[in-house]
C-alpha cells in the first residue's frame, strides 16, 4: 500500500499510449503551461522526460502554482486527438487528464528559463546551477558521462584490474602545474599538495605488486585554465606491472572498445594506427593531429636549396626548415581575400610571413611565383606534390614555429573546406622527446614527468638532450590529446641519473622524492601506464567544445565556484589554527573586506 499519496506511479518520460486509461501519479517540475479555450496545459518535466497534463477550468481554479514549482498530479492517461500527436517527444501521443494537483514545493521566479538553448549569461547559468543543471541538455551530458564511466569501470575489471583509491592529502607530486596546498594544523608551517594526478602512488602500487591498477582519479592542477582545462578534473589512471607499450595499448583498446559500444553504440577498430612523435610531427605539424582528414604537410627544402628566396636560404642556413601545405585545387577554392587571412592567421600564430604559390608549370602566381620560373616550377609542383592549380602555402623557420603555423592552418582550412569526415580517429603518438628545454627557465624539463623511461639505456648522453626520445606515448582522437602514459624508469641508478640531468641535486633528489627511490630499490617490477582525461573523453563524445558542460560543478576560468562562491575569505581564527598569516596583497585584501563583514563575523570566543 502506498502511504504516502503523491508517491509517482510512473516518470514524466514513461507514458505511452499503451497506458491509455491507468490512473497514475507523476511528481515533476512546471516546464510550460498553456491556456486553450479554458483547458489549461503544463508540462510536467523531470529528468526522464516531459508529459502534458490537462487540466479542467474547475481544477485550474483550484490550485496556484508557477514555472519550476514542483508538484503532484493525479490523473487518468488518455489519448490525444491525432491532430495532437507530438511526434518529436517520446510521450507525445498521450495526457493526463488531472483530478489532482498537490503542490509539493513552491519556486521563487527562476533567473532563466529552462530551455534546451540558451543565450543567459554563463556566470548567471553557473550560479544558479542546480536550475541550469534541469535543462535536458546538460542532464544528457551527466547520463552520458555517467554511463562512459561505468562501462570503463567494468571492461577495467574485465581484464582483472583492481580499483585503488590513493591520497588526496599527499605532497606534490611533479606533473609541472602548480599545486593546491594545505596548510597543516598539527604540523606548524607544513603543507599538504593535493595530488595532480596519482602517478607516484601508482608507481608504489606496482612496487607492492599489485599489478593491474585503476582509479577514477580526482587531480588538481593550478594552471591557466581553457575549454578543454578545469582547475579539478578526472582520470581514468591506470598502471600495470611486466608490460611494453604494445601490451598497455591492447588493454585500452580492448577499454575503449567496450566502452564506446556499452556507452554509444559505436563500434571502434583496432588495433589504433601509431605514429612516432617525430614521423607525426613531420606529417600533421602538431603532436595531436586530426586525422580524420589528410592536407599533411610536405618539406620543400629539396627545391628551396637551389631556389633564390633569401627567406628560404636564410632559414635553412640557420638550421630551419622550409615546410609547405598544399590545399588541392585551392588556386580556385580560394579567393586573394582568403590567402590574405590566412597571412593574418598564420602572423597569429607567430609566423613572420607566408609565402604561396597558385601551382603552375607555366610559373603560376603569389609570392613564390617570381623564384619559380622556368624548370623551378615543375621541380616546386614535384617537390610539394602539388597539381597544376593547387594553392601551396609555405612557412620557413625554426622547425618549432614552421611546423606549429602549418599545423594550425591544416586545422583551419580542413574545416573551412569542409575536409573533416565524421567519425572517431583514435590514434597512438609514441616515441616523444624525452626532455624540452625551457628558454625561459633556462634549463631541461621532462617532456612527460621525470619517471618515464628513455629510449635505449642511458650509456651514452648525447651532448643536445632534445635529440633523447622517451617511451612516453599519448592517446590522440580528432585532434585532441585524449591521454598520456609511458612505460616508467623501474631502476633506482637510472632514476636517479634522470633527475641529475634534470639538474636535481642529489640532496633535492632525496629531499623531494626520497621514497620513490627508496622504492626502486626494493624490487620494483617493470610497469607502465596511462591516464585518459575524463572530462575530455566525454566532452569530445558528446561534440562539446568545452568540458564545462559535462563537469556538474564547473569553475570559471579564474578557478572560482560561482554557486557556493569559492575560494573564499576565512575567519583569522581559522586561519591562526593553521598557523597561516596573510600577507601583501591578501592582507590588504582582507582589510579592505573586514569593514563590511565584521558584523556579520560570530564572536570569538
Ligand atoms: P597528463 O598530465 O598528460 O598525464 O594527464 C593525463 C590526461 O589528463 C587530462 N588533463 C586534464 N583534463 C582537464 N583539465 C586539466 N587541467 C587537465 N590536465 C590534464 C588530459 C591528459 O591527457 N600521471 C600522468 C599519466 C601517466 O603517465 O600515467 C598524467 O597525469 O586528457
Ligand atoms: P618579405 O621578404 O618580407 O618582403 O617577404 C616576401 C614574401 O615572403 C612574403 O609573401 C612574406 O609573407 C613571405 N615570408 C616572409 N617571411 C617568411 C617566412 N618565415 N616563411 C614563409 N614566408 C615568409
Amino acid at each position: 500500500m502506498n502511504t504516502t499519496p503523491w508517491l509517482r506511479s510512473h516518470t514524466c518520460g514513461e507514458l505511452r499510449a499503451e497506458h491509455v486509461g491507468q490512473r497514475v501519479v507523476l511528481n515533476g517540475w512546471v516546464d510550460a503551461r498553456r491556456n486553450h479555450g479554458g483547458i489549461f496545459f503544463v508540462d510536467l518535466r523531470d529528468r526522464y522526460g516531459k508529459t502534458q497534463v490537462t487540466l479542467s477550468a474547475e481544477i485550474a481554479e483550484t490550485v496556484r502554482f508557477s514555472a519550476e514549482w514542483v508538484l503532484a498530479v493525479e490523473g487518468t492517461v488518455v489519448r490525444r486527438e491525432p491532430m495532437n500527436v507530438n511526434p518529436d517527444r517520446p510521450t507525445g501521443e498521450i495526457d493526463v487528464r488531472a483530478e489532482k494537483v498537490t503542490v509539493l514545493s513552491e519556486s521563487r521566479i527562476p533567473p532563466f528559463e529552462v530551455l534546451d538553448q540558451l543565450d543567459t549569461a554563463v556566470e548567471t547559468r553557473l550560479r544558479h546551477r542546480y536550475i541550469d543543471l534541469r535543462r535536458a541538455p546538460l542532464q544528457r551530458n551527466l547520463l552520458h558521462r555517467s554511463r562512459f564511466i561505468s562501462a570503463m569501470r567494468r571492461a577495467f575489471e574485465a581484464q582483472d584490474f583492481a580499483e585503488v583509491e590513493t591520497p588526496i592529502l599527499t605532497r606534490a607530486t611533479p606533473e609541472g602545474a602548480r599545486d593546491y596546498l594545505v596548510p597543516s594544523r598539527v604540523h606548524p608551517g607544513e603543507f599538504y599538495a593535493l595530488p595532480q594526478s596519482p602517478q607516484i602512488f601508482k608507481q608504489l602500487l606496482m612496487v607492492a605488486g599489485m599489478d593491474r591498477y585503476f582509479q577514477v582519479a580526482r587531480c588538481f592542477r593550478d594552471e591557466d585554465l581553457r575549454a578543454d582545462r578545469q582547475p579539478e578534473f578526472t582520470q581514468l589512471d591506470m598502471e600495470m606491472s611486466f608490460v611494453d607499450e604494445e601490451r598497455i595499448f591492447a588493454v585500452w583498446e580492448a577499454v575503449l572498445v567496450r566502452t564506446f559500444r556499452e556507452a554509444m553504440g559505436v563500434e571502434l577498430t583496432i588495433p589504433f594506427p601509431r605514429l612516432t612523435w617525430d614521423e607525426c610531427m613531420d606529417r600533421y605539424g602538431v603532436d595531436k593531429p586530426d586525422t580524420r582528414f589528410g592536407l599533411e604537410l610536405v618539406d620543400i627544402a629539396a627545391w628551396a636549396k637551389t631556389a633564390e628566396f633569401p627567406v628560404f636560404q636564410e632559414a635553412l642556413a640557420s638550421g630551419g626548415r622550409t615546410l609547405g601545405l598544399v590545399v588541392p585545387g585551392g588556386g580556385e577554392l580560394l579567393s586573394r581575400k582568403d590567402i590574405t587571412a590566412l597571412e593574418e592567421l598564420a602572423k597569429n600564430f607567430g609566423a613572420k610571413g607566408l609565402a604561396w604559390w597558385k601551382a603552375s608549370a607555366e610559373g603560376g602566381a603569389g609570392p613564390l611565383a617570381r623564384f619559380a620560373a622556368g624548370t623551378k616550377a615543375a621541380e616546386l609542383m614535384q617537390v610539394a606534390g602539388a597539381k597544376e592549380g593547387d594553392l601551396l602555402l609555405c612557412a620557413a623557420g625554426k622547425a618549432s614555429q614552421a611546423r606549429r603555423v602549418l599545423g594550425e592552418l591544416r586545422v583551419h582550412l580542413g574545416r573551412k573546406l569542409g575536409l573533416v569526415k565524421p567519425g572517431w580517429n583514435l590514434l597512438w603518438v609514441t616515441h616523444f622527446p624525452m626532455f624540452e628545454y625551457d628558454e625561459e627557465a633556462g634549463r631541461w624539463f621532462s617532456a612527460h614527468h621525470p619517471f618515464t623511461a628513455p629510449v635505449g639505456d642511458l650509456s651514452e648522453i648525447p651532448a643536445d638532450l632534445g635529440v633523447m626520445r622517451s617511451r612516453a606515448y599519448d592517446l590522440v582522437m580528432n585532434g585532441w590529446e585524449l591521454g598520456s602514459g609511458s612505460i616508467r624508469i623501474h631502476r633506482q641508478d637510472v632514476q636517479a641519473r634522470v633527475f641529475q640531468l634534470l639538474g636535481i641535486s642529489a640532496e633535492e633528489q632525496s629531499a623531494k622524492f626520497g621514497f620513490l627511490l627508496e622504492a626502486l630499490a626494493h624490487g620494483a617490477p617493470p610497469h607502465g601506464g596511462f591516464a585518459v582525461g575524463l572530462d575530455r573523453i566525454v566532452a569530445l563524445t558528446l561534440g562539446l567544445d568545452s568540458i564545462r558542460d559535462v563537469v556538474a560543478f564547473p569553475k570559471t576560468a579564474s578557478a572560482s565556484d560561482l554557486l557556493c562562491e569559492a575560494p573564499s575569505k576565512v575567519a583569522p581564527s581559522q586561519l591562526a589554527e593553521v598557523h597561516v598569516a596573510l600577507a601583501g596583497r591578501a592582507l590588504l585584501e582582507a582589510g579592505k573586506s573586514d569593514a563590511g563583514t565584521a558584523a556579520a563575523r560570530p564572536p570569538s570566543p
